[in-house]
């Protein structure tokens, strides 16, 4: 196991010790997240009572493997605690999400946690969330109509940089049946703003800052693990 995997791993043990018999968990995608499946699968296995909602048929696909039993959002009607990873995360709990696609599932079910806590390697700590780019999730209908639209509510809010979508002429489908455009900003002043004007875009489906969703974190660094918010 590489460093930065056995450093996603230990963030994801110590998010195993948060969930108990009865909860309701929202299932996070990633290679993270993936830690954090796996553990519950054995949890589940020694007897551990709960039920679970994937954020991606990737994570659904994994949990069904190990026969974690998994329910839909709906039927539970919210969720006690949702563990994802993220691509970004400063001190203030904003996240940039959607690296792996999933976004817009991962934030459906992150609005229907009462806990959100985001499991990551110290790399994806951040001063000033941008350097990694935005994801945007979009309609395919006039998809490049869109992306103009994106271009033009990036520019209002005084930020600049590439737009582009994912998978170019073979552009990758998420598990909703939209595109990606992934947008090359390198800092985000004013995340609340963007995110206003990004959604204010017919087209745009959802995009990957996630405000006010993420109530705790733990990150994973050489020096042991670091905890934000609320765990
Ligand atoms: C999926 O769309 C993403 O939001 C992931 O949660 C994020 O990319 C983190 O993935 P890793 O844990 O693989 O870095």
């Amino acid at each position: 196991m590489s460093k930065s995997d056995d450093l996603k791993k230990q963030a994801a043990l110590r998010a195993l010790e948060l969930v108990v018999s009865g909860m309701r968990l929202g299932l996070g995608t990633g290679s993270t997240a993936k830690h954090f499946v796996a553990g519950l699968g054995e949890k589940c296995a020694a007897g551990l009572d709960v039920k679970c909602v994937p954020t991606s048929e990737e994570t659904r696909k994994q949990a069904e493997g190990l026969n974690i039993p998994l329910s839909n959002l709906d039927e539970l009607g919210g969720l006690d605690l949702t563990v994802d990873g993220a691509d970004e995360m400063d001190a203030g709990l904003t996240l940039i999400k959607g690296g792996g696609a999933a976004l817009l599932r991962e934030k459906i079910v992150a609005a229907a946690s009462t806990r959100m806590i985001v499991i990551a390697d110290e790399s994806k700590l951040t001063e000033r969330l941008g350097a990694f780019p935005l994801p945007v999730e979009v309609n395919p209908f006039a998809h490049e109509t869109t992306a103009q639209m994106i271009c033009e509510a990036i520019s209002t809010n005084g930020l600049s940089g590439d737009v582009t979508l994912r998978g170019d002429d073979n552009p990758i489908m998420t598990d909703g049946g939209h595109y990606i455009y992934d947008c090359a900003l390198g800092h985000i002043e004013d995340a609340s703003s963007l995110s206003e004007a990004l959604l204010n875009v017919p087209g745009v489906v959802e995009h990957g800052l996630f405000l006010g969703l993420a109530t705790g974190a733990i990150i994973a660094s050489d020096t042991g693990l670091k905890e934000f918010g609320e765990i």
